[in-house]
């Protein structure tokens, strides 16, 4: 039996700023999963810094944190069976180059930097960000 599980999913700025909000939750939607909570706001530095505290000493952590707080995102807790690997199924591999044609970044994205949406790499990731944004 799959696990039925909450990940944390969010469009980010680059995905509100070219209105693919809404396809993005089309995807979601369409997929089976369940939207429990969701939100549009802008991320502050701390947040930002606490949320990919995990690629603290990676050259790219300063744009990283420039770029997920540049504008507005649409944060989400989606919920079902194996919620987790499904949804970074649908997102597709980090760089668009290398997602599938038929995942949200290998149709919608051209560059790593901008990939349009951000998913939980596992549970217990799942469950730190949830806690971070929703709790
Ligand atoms: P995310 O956390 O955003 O869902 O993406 P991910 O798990 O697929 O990738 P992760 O390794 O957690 O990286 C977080 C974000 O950092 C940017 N990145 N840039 N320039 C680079 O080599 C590089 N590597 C990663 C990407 O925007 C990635 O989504
Ligand atoms: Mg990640």
């Amino acid at each position: 039996m799959p696990d039925n599980q909450r990940t944390f999913i969010m469009v980010k700025p680059d995905g509100v700023r070219r209105r693919l909000a809404g396809e993005v939750i089309r995807r979601i939607e369409a997929k089976g999963y369940e939207i429990r909570e969701m939100k549009l706001f802008t991320i502050d530095e701390t947040l930002a810094k606490k949320h990919y505290a995990e690629h603290v000493e990676r050259p790219f952590f300063g744009e990283l944190v420039a770029f997920i707080t540049s504008g507005p995102v649409v944060a989400m807790v989606v919920e079902g069976p194996d919620a987790v690997a499904g949804m970074r199924q649908l997102m597709g591999a980090t760089n668009p180059l290398e997602a599938t044609p038929g995942s949200i970044r290998g149709d919608l994205a051209t560059v790593i930097g901008e990939n349009i949406v951000h998913g939980s790499d596992s549970p217990g990731s799942a469950e730190r960000e949830v806690n971070l944004f929703f709790g």
